[in-house]
């Protein structure tokens, strides 16, 4: 798998010793506050994350720890082509850098997969991720009642589209 340099930020594949570094944000519950599962308790939950993250088909999707100054900040990736995930560390929002990590990856999907979309699933409620979706020109193409039941609540979904420049899929 490929590694991605932008103007600040390393995309990278993610290897065992992200651990750490994912575990604080996967435990951080301002940054799990949208996610489909609950935050990480236990180490040993990021480095089952991290297992299934590098055993991913590439033939399938492809995630990308995201480096920052030699420094792991999140993760980027369509971990099931078409599917786009992504988190940060919450003390590294608001500086642009979802925006540059994910414009190099939709760049990627786009250039290299040939993916004739990227879809999203968004919580209502998240307003960061739809204003950097909508930003990137995802478009709102659905709403779904009761999702995902994390921790025994129920959330609902968004789902947003961004077509690639050239397909005619719709
Ligand atoms: C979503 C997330 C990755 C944004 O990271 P970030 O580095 O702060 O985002 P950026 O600084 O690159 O912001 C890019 C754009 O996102 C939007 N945005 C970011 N934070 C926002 C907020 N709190 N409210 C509304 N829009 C926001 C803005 O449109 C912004 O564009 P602008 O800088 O031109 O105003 C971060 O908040 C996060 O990790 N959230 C938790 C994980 C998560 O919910 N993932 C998505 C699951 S579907």
């Amino acid at each position: 798998m490929a590694s991605i340099k932008t103007e600040r930020l390393l995309l990278r594949p993610a290897s065992i010793n992200d651990v750490a570094d994912l575990h604080d944000i996967f435990s951080n519950p301002d940054a799990m506050a949208f996610w489909s599962t609950p935050p990480h308790v236990s180490l040993a939950e990021t480095e089952a994350w991290v297992a299934t993250t590098m055993s991913i088909d590439p033939r399938e999707g492809e995630d990308f720890v995201v480096e920052c100054c030699g420094q792991v900040i999140g993760k980027v990736g369509l971990y099931q082509f078409p599917e786009i995930g992504f988190i940060l560390n919450p003390n590294s929002w608001g500086r642009g850098y979802a925006r540059e990590a994910l414009t190099a990856l939709i760049d990627r999907a786009f250039l290299v997969h040939r993916l004739p979309s990227i879809d999203a699933d968004v919580d209502p409620r998240n307003e960061a991720s739809l204003g950097l979706l909508q930003r990137l020109g995802f478009q709102v193409v659905g709403h779904a009642l009761r999702t995902w039941n994390v921790e025994g609540v129920w959330c609902d979904s968004v789902y947003l589209r961004l077509m690639r420049p050239d397909s005619k899929v719709s």
